[in-house]
């Protein structure tokens, strides 16, 4: 601060400089990368800022446009925070994007299936109580986080193939007051699933995030799981995505050794019939069968929009 006080009496343009090289530092704070003024605030004032430097004539820090860029960007993409209180009274607080689609994915909010197979988790909890879940497509965690909170799984496997869907889940996931099982473990779920004891109750579900792209994921890789129940929720919404989600439903069912085959329950959206009908088909065509599950009436986390979800149950 002296310095900036002893350049403005001897030269304000300098001294305009040190006062956009402070601001710019202080806009990089740690602390405010922590508590951040909104974006829109800090648009405005390094707008000011810099329009206050251009017009001295002097050339406005670096750092600042940085500054401005990563300002810009980060409003192509809001973020906001969503609580979602169960009917337990329990509540699942997510960080999710406001934008359907942004850094490229559709993952970055809770969509309704997800709702959806939530509510019907609720009314089901037997299905998931003491035993390994794996999740398909997590997204920002809704579902899992729910039935975590509700219904008392053994081990509940999230997993997602975008990085960013990745990260925003593992927030989430802590959020929540979960703990992820550090990278890795998921590769080793066999030998981690032995050492429980049979039929002991589990009060503290183990969770674990694993990065699992359909299209690559391999039949060694899904048995290390050991799945007993695979749910997935908004996954059938683009025909190009369906092979790759058929045969890794096909893996899980040629995988399982000398194991039971997994339950699995999938939630979607219809929008557009052709492609829920091209699911269905490739279903059919990979011997997979399938029944539709009598949907809730009412969902307790929908309040004005009833969209056309069903859960589909498949056989492996
Ligand atoms: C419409 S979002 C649904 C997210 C969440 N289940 C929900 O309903 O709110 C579809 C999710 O599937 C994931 N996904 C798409 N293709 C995938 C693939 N090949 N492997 C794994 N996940 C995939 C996306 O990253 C995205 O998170």
């Amino acid at each position: 601060m002296k310095e900036l006080e002893q350049s403005l009496s001897t030269s304000p343009d300098s001294a305009l400089l040190l006062l956009g090289d402070i601001l710019g530092k202080t806009i990089l704070h740690p602390l405010c990368v922590k508590y951040p003024p909104s974006a829109k605030y800090r648009r405005c004032f390094l707008t000011e800022l810099i329009k206050k430097l251009e017009s001295t004539a002097a050339e406005p820090l670096d750092e600042l446009y940085e500054a401005l860029a990563a300002v810009l960007k980060e409003e192509e993409s809001p973020h906001c925070y969503k609580n979602y209180i169960l009917p337990t009274g329990d509540t699942v607080s997510l960080g999710e994007s406001t934008a359907l689609i942004s850094g490229g994915t559709t993952g970055l909010v809770t969509w309704e299936a997800a709702l959806a197979l939530a509510q019907w988790a609720l009314h089901n909890p037997s299905v998931f109580r003491d035993r390994t879940i794996l999740e398909l497509g997590s997204g920002v965690g809704f579902t899992g986080i729910a039935i975590c909170k509700s219904c008392q799984p053994r081990t509940f496997i999230f997993s997602d193939c975008h990085p960013r869907v990745l990260s925003q889940l593992g927030e989430n996931i802590r959020l929540n007051s979960l703990t992820p099982e550090p990278d890795g473990t998921w590769s080793s779920q066999t030998q981690s699933q032995g050492q429980e004891g049979e039929g002991e109750k589990c009060q503290n579900t183990k969770v674990i995030v694993a990065e699992l792209d359909w299209s690559s994921v391999t039949e060694k890789q899904l048995l290390g799981l050991r799945a007993d129940v695979v749910i997935a929720a908004d996954v059938v919404y683009d025909p190009e995505i369906i092979s790759a989600l058929v045969g890794m439903l096909q893996k899980l069912s040629t995988s399982r050794a000398d194991r039971k085959a997994p339950e699995v329950f999938i939630a979607s959206t219809i929008r557009n019939p052709d492609t829920y009908q091209l699911f269905q088909a490739e279903l059919d065509k990979s011997g997979i069968r399938w029944q539709t599950i009598p949907a809730q009436s009412s969902c307790d986390f929908l309040y004005d929009v009833q969209p056309n979800v069903t859960i589909l149950q498949l056989f492996l």
